[in-house]
């Protein structure tokens, strides 16, 4: 038959065929899009699963994971279970302001189409409300931090629970880390919930520190890329 190959074992699998998948850290690519929204609405309520949280599950994706993978796919990676579907990730910008722009540009006035006003109260009653979160959507402005020259990129990471406190955070990290050394990015923040102490004992332990401008009810970490 033309296309088989001469040395395939016909009924009798290999030991490849039959190992467990490994987990492994690649690029993203277009077509982790869904895992990257499924992975965000699931750990985006201080850790642990936002759905049902707000009137519309694309809230928290199109705004803390979406617009990166769009702007800046080639700083996104993401840990694939070793059979193709994306369980955790990473997604960076390398130049916050920039981000800002195209932001207002591009994703910005889609967004406030898309979201023109809170949806049905859910009963869930978040401490991050749905305003707050469309007004996040609407305005980035919010994330010209003081410190966004000496700390031009940020971040987001998420792994799925299945994943976690396994080392692919901190290889997540380290793996961003270079790819923005690479790209001459000093260094590197991000803002997060200060509810997620779990969250922020792993920043802690990788050496992240906190920023001038870091307030209790609004925590700011920056690491250097080297
Ligand atoms: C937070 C998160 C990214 C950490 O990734 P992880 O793969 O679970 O963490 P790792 O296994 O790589 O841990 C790295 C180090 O941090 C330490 N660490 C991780 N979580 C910790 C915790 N809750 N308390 C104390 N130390 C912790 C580990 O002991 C490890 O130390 P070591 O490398 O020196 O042995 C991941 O758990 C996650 O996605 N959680 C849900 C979503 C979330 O909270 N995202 C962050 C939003 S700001």
């Amino acid at each position: 038959m033309t296309g088989e190959r001469p040395d395939a074992a016909v009924g009798e699998p290999r030991a490849a065929d039959t190992a467990p998948a490994q987990p492994f850290i690649r690029p993203y690519r277009r077509e982790d899009r869904d895992a990257v929204f499924e992975i965000c609405l699931r750990t985006a309520a201080g850790g642990g699963d936002a759905t049902g949280v707000y009137s519309d599950d694309a809230l928290m994706p199109e705004v803390f994971a979406l617009p990166y993978v769009e702007y800046a796919p080639d700083l996104a990676f993401v840990v694939d279970d070793g059979k193709g579907r994306a369980l955790g990730y990473i997604l960076g910008v390398a130049d916050t302001r920039a981000f800002v722009e195209w932001w207002t540009r591009e994703w910005g006035p889609a967004f406030r189409t898309r979201h023109p006003h809170a949806g049905p109260p859910t009963g869930r009653n978040p401490g991050y409300t749905e305003e707050q979160l469309l007004a996040a959507g609407a305005d980035p402005n919010r994330m010209l931090i003081p410190e966004v020259d000496a700390y031009p990129a940020h971040l987001h990471i998420d792994l799925l629970p299945d994943l976690q406190g396994q080392g692919f955070g901190r290889r997540l990290i380290d793996t961003l880390r270079a790819a923005l050394a690479e790209q001459g990015v000093a260094a590197v923040h991000l803002g997060m919930d200060p509810a997620n102490t779990a969250a922020r004992a792993f920043y802690d332990r990788l050496g992240f520190h906190e920023l001038p401008s870091s307030r209790p009810d609004a925590p700011l970490l920056g690491i250097a890329t080297s």
